[in-house]
């Protein structure tokens, strides 16, 4: 959501500054314009040689060029962009924004900025737990900026308190957020499943398998970055959500997914059931580790679980859109076309473990679509997840 979008980045004089020139590269990465303001200070922290060249724009610091003599309107600055973040935002800075001090070039463009703009904070914790600093927050709150909050952690001062910069990847998820709200997915609500379940037989022993949840997390991140509120439903992975327009819901067997599921699916217009849901679990789960003195174990009785994909497409009504998956060793398309008339889903996205780059734990994933209404499947070429995730958007707005 950031192609196309002028951004214009401030920095402040704090050491933090070092993350900007990743906040910088992420903004362009996504697509963005972005002219850099730095205060005075911030030059004393990183070069704005590093900074013109990622942006490909001149680093503007003074009322004034020394060489050319030339005048940086900050009004035509304003007006041009469409959102402004000041990362690192000092104290110093964030009491000049709260007053309208404009004694730097960064603090007359944020007066003359139409925008939305967004600060995020960093400074020692005694500084950011000062009385002040919490009061020129609150003004920039009033005046409707968009606070980042610093996060708790070590700090540049070898202290260990909040006051540290939220993580350039972070904010670039905000601002990809933001610009989001006006997307095509904009005021849908999407249920995402993802990840394995693990089924318990003692307390230290399951039943699982190998996803890994990249699928469903692409898709989660993907809908988000198109204005959809997202839940994502997610068994046990190791993947972390970026977008702050994704509810991650932490689940751990069939039964507890199933649940959380089924609350998210009451207001959804869309639930895209990626998990690889463990088809059985233990009929008893011990209380205590079980013991390897026997020469045999015997058997674990095993009950089925429930079919999520199932009993929302049982409780569907019109209007909502259920979408599944089939991962297939063979038969793949004549297996998902029965797959979705037994569930009731309105497409079903196939992929063949016997495809190369396809199924768990890979980045790549090589799919076919069917859906409820059409005779022939819709084939793509192996992209990655991400890619694949955006296609699959662009199908479920078809229906
Ligand atoms: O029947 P099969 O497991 O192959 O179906 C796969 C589809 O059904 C996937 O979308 C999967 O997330 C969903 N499913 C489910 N609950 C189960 C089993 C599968 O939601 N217990």
């Amino acid at each position: 959501m950031l192609k196309g979008k002028n951004i214009i980045l401030g920095i402040s004089g704090g050491i933090a500054a070092y993350k900007s020139v990743v906040l910088l590269r992420q903004l362009v990465k996504g697509g963005a314009q972005v002219q850099v303001v730095m205060t005075p200070n911030a030059r004393e922290f990183i070069q704005p040689v590093t900074l013109s060249s990622l942006s490909q724009r001149p680093v503007v610091t003074e009322f004034f060029s020394a060489n050319t003599g030339e005048w940086h309107s900050h009004v035509a600055l304003g007006e041009w962009a469409d959102a402004m973040i000041v990362a690192p935002a000092t104290a110093s800075t964030l009491a000049k924004m709260a007053n309208g001090v404009a004694d730097n070039m960064l603090v007359t463009t944020y007066l003359s900025a139409r925008c939305p703009v967004f600060v995020a904070p960093a400074m020692d914790l005694d500084m950011m737990a000062h009385p002040t600093t919490a009061r020129n927050l609150a003004t920039l709150a009033a005046d409707g900026v968009h606070i980042i909050e610093p996060e708790t952690g070590e700090l540049a001062s070898g202290l260990s308190g909040r006051g540290r910069m939220e993580e350039p990847e972070r904010i670039a998820a905000v601002l990809d957020a933001f610009f989001a709200s006006d997307g095509p997915l904009a005021g849908k609500k999407v249920l995402i499943t993802a990840g394995p379940t693990y089924e318990r037989i003692d307390p230290v022993r399951f039943i699982g398998n190998f996803s890994t949840g990249k699928m469903g997390y692409a898709i989660a991140e993907e809908a988000a970055s198109r204005g959809a509120e997202v839940t994502l439903v997610s068994g046990p992975t190791a993947l972390s959500v970026s977008s702050p327009r994704i509810r991650r819901v932490d689940v751990e067997s069939a039964r507890e997914m199933l649940a959380a599921a089924q609350e998210a699916f009451e207001t959804a217009d869309i639930a895209i059931m990626t998990a690889a849901v463990a088809d059985y679990a233990p009929a008893h789960v011990f209380d205590s580790k079980i013991k390897r003195e026997k020469a045999e174990f015997d058997s674990i009785e095993l009950v089925k679980n429930p079919d999520i994909a199932a009993t929302l497409g049982r409780a569907k009504r019109p209007g909502q859109v259920l979408v599944g998956f089939a991962l297939e060793t063979d038969h793949a398309v004549a297996n998902g076309r029965d797959k979705l008339a037994r569930k009731n889903l309105d497409m079903i996205v196939v992929n063949s473990l016997a495809d190369k780059g396809a199924g768990f734990g890979t980045d790549t994933n090589k799919i076919s679509i069917i859906s409820a209404g059409s005779d022939t499947p819709a084939d793509y070429p192996l992209k990655s997840k991400k890619a694949v995730a955006a296609d699959i958007l662009d199908f479920i707005a078809t229906l």
